[in-house]
């Protein structure tokens, strides 16, 4: 059997609650499924700048390169606003993405059946709802050049961020978007603000260009990100993949996360190029932040990081029947009427916590 390493990172917050409930699922398999990983664990994000002072260690940003999947839970918090920006915990993680060149972000939003009454939406615009958004990941106004804050010379400041991608940046983003098309329904959106922006107008002119000469049997269509932003509300069933860039991936990725009733519930993949070993660099994560809010008090729902763990099997491990054992159970969870507080209205029923929902899954596991 291959190697199979994965790091596990949880980061701050709600990460660690998370996390644990991954491990449950990660010794299910290496029990029952006679599957053994070869896990570490490291720090990142405030938990690591607490350590060493950094958002992310060399050692950890080397050991992160040589492993076949990292999990990660989430950074950020409260308590480290007032650091230096080079030193903010999300920093740790943007240095991840960007040094293993994790381009394509892969963020489905799937409602399951028993949660379509949970979305702020109506029931039949969601039910059944299974989109991929594409989020081009390590490039874009997140990182161009020029940027920072600086004296205006006229006695202010200003801020600056560039938007700024170039050709084989938007096309290998295109690639991953139509490759993932055709293993679902065969249609892409592309979506950006070519009418306004002229890395708009490149974003368009690629991926028709990509469409053309190597996917014409996909069918592509174009939108701008705002009116995207509008029809995903409206009536999301209408897409299959959406492709877009950094920014307007994060935007659109959250507000689709509230399609599926709840930001705990959406998972990601975020892959780089196939590497000599036949795997692409990988990197998955829940959707969500560390949600200071609720961290500590057993209120987190775990699934969002549990179906990233489901995503690793699938694209890191080629383990497609266990990515589906896992949705499986978290599927059947539902059905049976378990909730974390984010999936409950104010109707008296209690929730379960974060620990109790990963028992359950495993539980439900068991029963396969
Ligand atoms: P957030 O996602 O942490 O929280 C938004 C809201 O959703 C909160 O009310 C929170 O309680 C709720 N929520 C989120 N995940 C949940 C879960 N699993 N179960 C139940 N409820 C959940 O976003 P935020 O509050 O804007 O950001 C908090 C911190 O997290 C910031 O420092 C931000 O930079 C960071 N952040 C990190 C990541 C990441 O690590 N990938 C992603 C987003 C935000
Ligand atoms: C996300 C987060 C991150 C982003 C932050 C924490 C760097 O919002 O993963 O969606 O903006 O990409
Ligand atoms: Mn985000």
């Amino acid at each position: 059997m291959p190697n199979h390493s994965i790091l596990i990172l949880p980061g701050d917050g709600i990460g660690p609650e998370v996390m644990a409930e991954v491990r449950k699922v990660i010794n299910w398999f290496a029990t029952h499924r006679n599957l053994s990983f070869d896990v570490t664990e490291d720090l990142v994000g405030g938990a690591a700048y607490d350590a060493h002072g950094k958002p992310l260690s060399d050692e950890t940003m080397a050991h992160a390169q040589a492993v076949d999947a990292v999990l990660l839970g989430a950074v950020g918090g409260p308590k480290y606003d007032d650091l230096d920006f080079s030193l903010k915990p999300e920093r740790g993680l943007l240095r991840l993405r960007k040094e293993m060149d994790l381009f394509a972000n892969l963020r489905p939003a799937q409602c399951f059946d028993a949660l379509a009454g949970f979305s702020s939406l109506k029931p039949e615009i969601v039910s059944g709802l299974d989109i991929m958004i594409v989020r081009e990941l390590t490039s874009g106004i997140y990182f161009g050049e020029p940027r920072g804050i600086h004296d205006d010379g006229d006695g202010g400041r200003v801020g600056i961020n560039t938007q700024r991608y170039t050709t084989e940046e938007i096309r290998r983003v295109a690639r991953a978007a139509f490759d993932l098309a055709r293993k679902r329904d065969n249609r892409v959106c592309s979506m950006e603000k070519a009418n306004v922006m002229e890395s708009g107008i490149l974003w368009r002119e690629e991926v028709s260009w990509v469409h053309e000469h190597e996917y014409p049997d996909v069918a592509l269509t174009h939108m701008y990100a705002d009116a995207g932003a509008m029809q995903l509300v409206r009536n999301p069933k209408q897409f299959d993949v959406i492709v877009t860039d950094n920014l307007f991936g994060d935007l659109l990725s959250d507000a689709a996360a509230m399609l599926t009733g709840s930001l705990g519930m959406l998972p990601s993949a975020s892959l780089g190029a196939i590497a000599r070993n036949g795997l692409p660099k990988a990197l998955y994560e829940p959707v969500h932040g560390s949600a200071p809010d609720i961290a500590g008090q057993g209120k987190a729902n775990p699934i969002a990081c549990i179906l990233s763990f489901a995503m690793a099997l699938r694209y890191s491990f080629d383990l497609g029947a266990e990515a589906d054992l896992v949705e499986g159970a978290v599927e059947a969870v539902l059905a049976r009427g378990l909730r974390t507080a984010d999936l409950l209205g104010e109707d008296g029923t209690e929730p379960v916590t974060t620990s109790e929902m990963g028992d359950a899954i495993v539980a439900a596991l068991d029963a396969t």
